[in-house]
């Protein structure tokens, strides 16, 4: 597709809907391989995975993290995420070190090829802004300076049904693309000016769902422009009974300069439209 006609077919998109659906260069037989190299890569000891970290990987940028983190709920014992940040820092770091254990090998083969998958997707879609939006690529893939993308590679392990994954919230960068999901559960909340409209996706082989973060219509605005586009609410619930696992892998992309996000804009108050929106449903 010609940049123009990817424009416009994404501007479609975007305002139709909140999101939209593109093609990725991506099979379901790569995107399973590459959970199952997370997976095995699970298996190895705490201690060699949490050694697997770069804590501030972009210098000056809040919440750069790279490379494995392990979280527990306060309630529910039993619940366990377990998620990776892979991104060109990481690789730069770790990918050449001796000695690294087989199964982070094996893993860092398969998540190089899907980061270059995912970034090759993303240029591509901001090559077709910058038709529209003269100036917008260099705030995301600058040409001398890392990108700010990552691929983040999930697990989450429960045992209660009905179970909220992901509170409702904008994603705080600029654009996130969902390329695999084991599991349904992403639901997207689309304000059309009047009301929320909630649509349950799930990204399919060889297709990613992508939609804005908080950050993109504060990069347009220093551009001059008015965003067309708003950040996107998205959600996970699980509605299915007994122990469970779900995987999922997303990219995000963010601005290569610092917009600070001032309190926490991007979760939703009780009283708030959405979460009214959500109760009714
Ligand atoms: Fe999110």
């Amino acid at each position: 597709m010609k940049e123009g006609e990817l424009f416009e077919d994404l501007d479609h998109q975007l305002k139709t809907q909140g999101y939209a659906i593109i093609d990725l260069p991506l099979s379901q037989r790569q995107l399973r391989t590459a959970q199952s190299s997370f997976k095995d890569f699970l298996t190895l000891p705490g201690e060699t995975k949490q050694g697997i970290f770069v804590p501030e990987s972009y210098p000056g940028i809040e919440d750069s993290i790279a490379g494995y983190v392990q979280s527990k709920r306060k309630q529910g014992s039993s619940d366990n995420k377990q998620h990776f940040h892979y991104n060109q820092v990481l690789a730069s770091q770790f990918s050449k070190k001796p000695g690294l254990d087989p199964k982070v090998i094996n893993f860092f083969n398969h998540a190089e090829e899907l980061y270059h998958a995912t970034h090759q997707t993303l240029e591509d879609v901001f090559d077709a802004f910058e038709t529209q939006y003269s100036g917008i690529k260099s705030y995301f893939f600058p040409e001398d300076g890392l990108t700010q993308l990552y691929n983040r590679y999930i697990q989450y392990e429960f045992d209660e049904d009905n179970l909220s994954i992901a509170k409702p919230h904008l994603d705080r960068g600029g654009f996130t693309m969902a390329i695999y999901e084991s599991k349904p559960g992403l639901r997207l909340h689309h304000f059309d000016g009047q009301e929320y409209i909630t649509t349950n996706v799930q990204a399919h082989p060889n297709k990613a769902i992508i939609f804005p973060g908080y950050k993109l219509p504060k990069v347009m605005k220093q551009l001059g422009y008015d965003c067309p586009y708003q950040a996107l609410a998205h959600d996970v619930i699980i509605k299915e009974i007994g122990k469970q696992i779900r995987n999922s892998t997303v990219t995000f992309l963010d601005p290569c300069i610092d917009i600070p996000v001032r309190g926490d804009p991007t979760h939703f108050a009780e009283d708030s439209q959405l979460m009214r929106h959500l109760r009714s449903l």
